[in-house]
């Protein structure tokens, strides 16, 4: 009989992308994916460090995972539960003190060893959070081609991993470790498999991803915007999207792939975290807001109707009512198409959890209250003005009605259309006509005329 294992990610796209390559490890060992937590024999939890209450979660959630282990233990079943990701990584052995339930602890540069893992945690409970010599990517088998179907046409690829840029409140330094790029043609082939699997649209990713500097096929270090040209001639890879980046890494010739590469979609997110120059200073971010509106200005120059997305922290040590109304005046004057907004969470064992100055949780709360309003604002704003638009959308999957199909424009933006006739993968020019708060409805005006051809192109809409 196989065994089932049931995967939950916390965090970011690392984790998602980490989660699928774990069930393709798996799979190598006779474990099929289910999405039914009672019936698994394993279950990984794919954890994220990044703020308190996401590692609260994660403690809250091994209580449950423990209850089902019991339940399924009086009925004769094993259950074996893994602890993967950056809390493992952070927090190690402490997991199993909290949750003896817990088998194996086994942080992310470990992955292609969990079947030897499982194996020897079979008698006594493991830790691995080494940061091996080998090359954890070389080592995971590559995705096949029922798996990558399931999963849909769009994918994400990690490039790049790791982080050496130490923001004084950030925890993915020590989580990941150093920044380390993938060779280009190891994700060359990964990219090609995806996409004769039929994935129409792939997102490179890196928790640095405009820092990429891999191993070109000539020998020498490549940077990001020549990877994604390699990518784009890919046949069957008809959008290209990168995530996240950051400002000190976007020089001028990634910038210029956005005017030159037409399958590079109009999308940008660009974390700032801050609008005052001086907690920007504080935070470590080596950047300035008049540098972060300087790049803006470049990328816009050459990609007019780009959609801006960023990352938000308030109430760092220190912040003042005046640093808070910089942030809120950058906002202002870039009008993103959407971003994500926290409050600072001391982070042990980083440099800004020693601060003094820290900032009461009632003014945390009132600054990302004024400050997400007025994010929504814009956001609503830049989809409003969608509406009557003709656009292209990749279609996804089945929409919310029955009937429907749903979709995604270049600037990343869901649009339902009535699905009759089309299918998911192809790419369909549609009249935006009305709006929800989180859905554009659109009709669909015509298919591109050979929407799966392998070397079709997206012309993107720059009305
Ligand atoms: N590598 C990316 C993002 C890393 S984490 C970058 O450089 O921007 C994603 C976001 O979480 C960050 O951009 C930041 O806004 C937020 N974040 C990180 N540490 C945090 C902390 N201690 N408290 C609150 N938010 C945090
Ligand atoms: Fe964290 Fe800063 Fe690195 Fe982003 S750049 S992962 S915020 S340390
Ligand atoms: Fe979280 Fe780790 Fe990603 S801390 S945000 S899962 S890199």
């Amino acid at each position: 009989m196989t065994k089932k294992v049931f995967i939950k990610s916390y965090g970011c796209q690392m984790n998602v992308y980490d989660g699928q390559r774990m069930a393709d490890v798996l799979a190598g060992d006779g474990y099929a994916e289910t999405s039914r937590q009672d019936e698994a024999d394993l279950v990984i939890l794919n954890t994220c460090h990044i703020r308190e209450k996401a590692v609260d979660k994660v403690y809250s959630e091994l209580g449950r995972v423990r209850e089902i282990k019991t339940a399924r233990a009086g009925q004769g079943l094993e259950t074996r539960i893994v602890v993967a990701g950056c809390v493992a990584q952070a927090e190690g052995a402490e997991i199993q003190r909290r949750q003896h339930a817990v088998d194996l602890v086994v942080g992310p540069q470990s992955y292609h060893r969990l079947p030897d893992l499982l194996a020897r945690s079979r008698n006594r409970r493991l830790v691995d959070t080494e940061f091996p010599v080998e090359d954890k990517f070389g080592a995971l088998p590559e995705p096949d081609r029922a798996r990558t179907l399931a999963r849909g046409v769009t994918a994400f690829l990690t490039v790049q991993e790791g982080c050496d840029k130490f923001c004084a409140f950030c925890v993915v330094p020590y989580t990941r470790g150093a920044e380390l790029s993938r060779p280009v043609e190891r994700i060359m082939a990964e990219a090609r498999k995806l996409a004769e699997a039929g994935v129409r649209e792939l997102t490179l990713i890196g928790q640095n991803v405009n820092a990429y500097h891999g191993e070109g096929p000539d020998g020498r270090t490549w940077p990001l915007w020549k990877l994604l040209e390699r990518v784009a001639g890919i046949p069957g890879i008809v959008r290209l999207r990168y995530t996240t980046s950051h400002p000190n890494d976007m020089d001028d010739d990634l910038i210029a792939a956005h005017r030159d590469q037409p399958s590079l979609m109009p999308y940008l997110h660009l974390p700032v975290q801050s609008g005052s120059d001086a907690i920007l200073a504080a935070m470590n971010r080596k950047h300035t807001g008049a540098d972060y509106r300087r790049i803006i200005g470049k990328v816009r120059a050459v990609r007019p109707d780009i959609a801006l997305s960023s990352d938000f922290i308030v109430g760092f040590p220190g912040e003042t009512d005046a640093d808070f109304a910089d942030t809120m005046r950058l906002i202002d004057d870039m009008r993103f198409a959407s971003a994500y907004s926290f409050k600072y969470s001391i982070r042990p064992g980083t440099p800004a959890a020693d601060a003094r100055d820290q900032v009461s949780e009632a003014v945390k709360s009132e600054r990302l209250a004024a400050l997400q309003a007025r994010l929504e604002e814009h956001r609503q704003a830049f989809n409003a003005a969608m509406v009557g638009r003709s656009t292209e959308i990749l279609l996804e999957r089945k929409g919310r009605e029955a009937g429907q199909l749903t979709g995604k424009t270049p600037y990343l933006q869901t649009v339902q259309i009535d699905g009759s006739g089309f299918e998911p993968g192809e790419i369909v020019g549609v009249k935006i006509l009305s709006q929800s708060t989180n859905s554009l409805f659109g009709r669909a005006d015509s298919v591109k005329a050979d929407g799966r051809r392998a070397d079709s192109g997206v012309t993107t809409d720059r009305a």
